[in-house]
C-alpha cells in the first residue's frame, strides 16, 4: 500500500527534498510575511502583551518555527525597540538551510520558549496520511466523521502532535497562523505549488506539497486556554490600520502600505487565515479581546 505519509515527507524534508535543499516560499507562493512588515509589526504589538503579561522577563523570546527564509523573524528583530528590543531573543526554527540574517539564530529543533511562538504556514508543511473513506482511523472517526465512502482525507494526527509539542515548549503565547477548515468544513485539499503555480502535488522533491490544517483538531490536542479567531480580526485587534496622507513621497509609502494592510485583512484571502492562538501561564483575555470565532471560507480561498 502506498505510504503518503512517508513519500510527503521524502519529497519535501529527505536527501534532495523540496525544502531540505533549500527551496524558500518567496520563489513559489506569496505568504504574510513576504507581503511586508505589517504582520511583523502586529507580532511585535502581540509580544509586547506577553511580555508585559509574563512580568517583563530579564529574556523575551521570539520563536519562529518553519521559518523558512526567515523574513518575519528578521522584521520583528528590526522592529522591537526599546525595553522590549533590548531583552529579545530570535530563534528561527527551520528544516532547511539557514538564511544568515542580523540578530536571528537559527536551529532545527524547537527550543524551550519564554515569549511567543509562531508558527505561519508551519502546520501546513506538516506530512500526513492520507485514506479513503470508508476508513476506521481513529482521528478520523473524531475529527472527519463526514468522510464520505471513496473521498479522501488527510489524516491531521501528526500536525497535532507537533502543535501539542511546540505549545508546551512555551510560557508565554503559542500561534499558529494557517489555512484550515473545521470539522463541520472537512475537504481533501493535497495540493502542490512551484514557481507561483498552483501544480499537481508530484511526490518527486519538484514541488511544495501542502493540505489545509484542522485547526480544532490542533487546538483540542494542545489544549488549555486558547481561542481562533480570523487575521482579519486579529490584525485590527492588534492596531494595524492604514491611513492614506501627506503628499509626494509619503503618500505613495503611505498608499502603498494602505494596500499590504488591505491584502493582510482580505477575507478571501490572507485574511481568512486563521489564527489559532493558546496562552501558556497566560490568559488570553490580557493578549487580544473577545473576537468572533474563525469561520473559514472555502469558497474564497485557496492556498497560494
Ligand atoms: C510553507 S513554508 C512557510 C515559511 C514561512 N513561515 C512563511 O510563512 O513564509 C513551511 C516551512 O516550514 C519548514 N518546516 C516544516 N516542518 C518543520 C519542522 N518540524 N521544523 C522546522 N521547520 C519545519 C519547511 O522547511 C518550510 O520552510
Amino acid at each position: 500500500m502506498f505510504d503518503w505519509e512517508a513519500a510527503w515527507h521524502a519529497a519535501l524534508y529527505g536527501p534532495g527534498g523540496f525544502f531540505a535543499r533549500g527551496e524558500k516560499p518567496f520563489s513559489h507562493f506569496r505568504t504574510s510575511p513576504l507581503v511586508g512588515p505589517e504582520l511583523a509589526a502586529a507580532l511585535v504589538e502581540l509580544l509586547s502583551r506577553v511580555d508585559a503579561a509574563l512580568g517583563f522577563p530579564p529574556v523575551v523570546d521570539f520563536v519562529d518555527v518553519g521559518a523558512g527564509g526567515g523574513e518575519l523573524a528578521f522584521a520583528v528583530r528590526s522592529l522591537a525597540s526599546g525595553s522590549l528590543g533590548a531583552r529579545l531573543r530570535v530563534t528561527a526554527v527551520e528544516l532547511g538551510p539557514p538564511v544568515p540574517l542580523p540578530g536571528v539564530r537559527w536551529t532545527s529543533s524547537i527550543p524551550a520558549c519564554t515569549g511567543l511562538l509562531v508558527g505561519h504556514e508551519w502546520l501546513d508543511s506538516i506530512p500526513c496520511p492520507v485514506v479513503t473513506g470508508p476508513s476506521s482511523d481513529p482521528w478520523i472517526a473524531r475529527w472527519w466523521p463526514s468522510l464520505a465512502d471513496g473521498a479522501q482525507a488527510e489524516v491531521g494526527a501528526s500536525r497535532d502532535a507537533a502543535w501539542a509539542a511546540a505549545v508546551a515548549s512555551v510560557r508565554g503565547a503559542a500561534l499558529a497562523i494557517d489555512y484550515g477548515h473545521l470539522v463541520s468544513s472537512r475537504r481533501f485539499t493535497l495540493t502542490g505549488y512551484r514557481e507561483g503555480r498552483q501544480v499537481p502535488p508530484v511526490f518527486d522533491g519538484s514541488c511544495d506539497i501542502t493540505a489545509h490544517v484542522a485547526l480544532d483538531a490542533c487546538a483540542a490536542a494542545a489544549g488549555g486556554e486558547h481561542v481562533l479567531v480570523s487575521q482579519r480580526d486579529a490584525l485590527a485587534a492588534l492596531g494595524l490600520s492604514a491611513s492614506v496622507g501627506g503628499s509626494g513621497w509619503d503618500w505613495l509609502e503611505s498608499a502603498a502600505r494602505a494596500g499590504r494592510i488591505a491584502e493582510l485583512r482580505d477575507p478571501g484571502g490572507l485574511g481568512g487565515f486563521g489564527w489559532l492562538l493558546h496562552g501558556c501561564s497566560v490568559a488570553v483575555a490580557d493578549l487580544l479581546p473577545s473576537l468572533p470565532p474563525w469561520r473559514p471560507n472555502p469558497a474564497s480561498f485557496s492556498p497560494a
